[in-house]
């Protein structure tokens, strides 16, 4: 999708979202901004931190498990709304999972570089919400007009 990466900006490898961002389906949206707050910190914290393995394990564990809520949320809305792209979808969301796993995996016996994970989510939050989850935020915005 090009130029959809202008909808982000990002310095400092923060992420600032705009209005723009939207999919258009507010618990989505709630929960994106949830997961951007946390990245944000992470990066705050690795700016300020002495020792940013020291704070990595909660915020691991805390990217694990909204990642997971997340994920049900958006999969079983689609499931709900026959979505014709869900398996698609699916597989992106399974692969970031799974390359967040190996990466913490090789974080914790020091064989990764923290700029890996942050690099890994941060074009995980730019690429999957602006491509796939835009897509299905159409695919509501589609339905919910063909209902009025
Ligand atoms: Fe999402
Ligand atoms: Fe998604």
């Amino acid at each position: 999708m090009p130029g959809s990466l202008v909808q982000f900006e990002v310095d400092d490898g923060l992420i600032h979202h705009f209005e723009s961002r939207s999919v258009g389906i507010r618990a989505i949206d709630q929960q994106h901004a949830y997961f951007l707050d946390l990245y944000n910190e992470l990066i705050t914290q690795i700016h300020s931190a002495d020792q940013p393995r020291i704070i990595l394990s909660p915020f691991i564990a805390e990217v694990f498990s909204y990642t997971e809520y997340h994920f049900r949320t958006e999969e079983s809305l689609m499931k709900t709304l026959k979505y014709p792209d869900l398996e698609q979808h699916r597989a992106d969301h399974r692969d970031f999972y799974n390359r967040f796993d190996d990466l913490t995996g090789r974080l914790e016996q020091r064989q990764a570089e923290l700029s890996e994970l942050t690099y890994l989510i941060r074009s995980w939050i730019t690429q999957h919400i602006d491509t796939y989850d835009k897509r299905f935020g159409l695919y509501y915005s589609t339905l919910k007009a063909g209902r009025r």
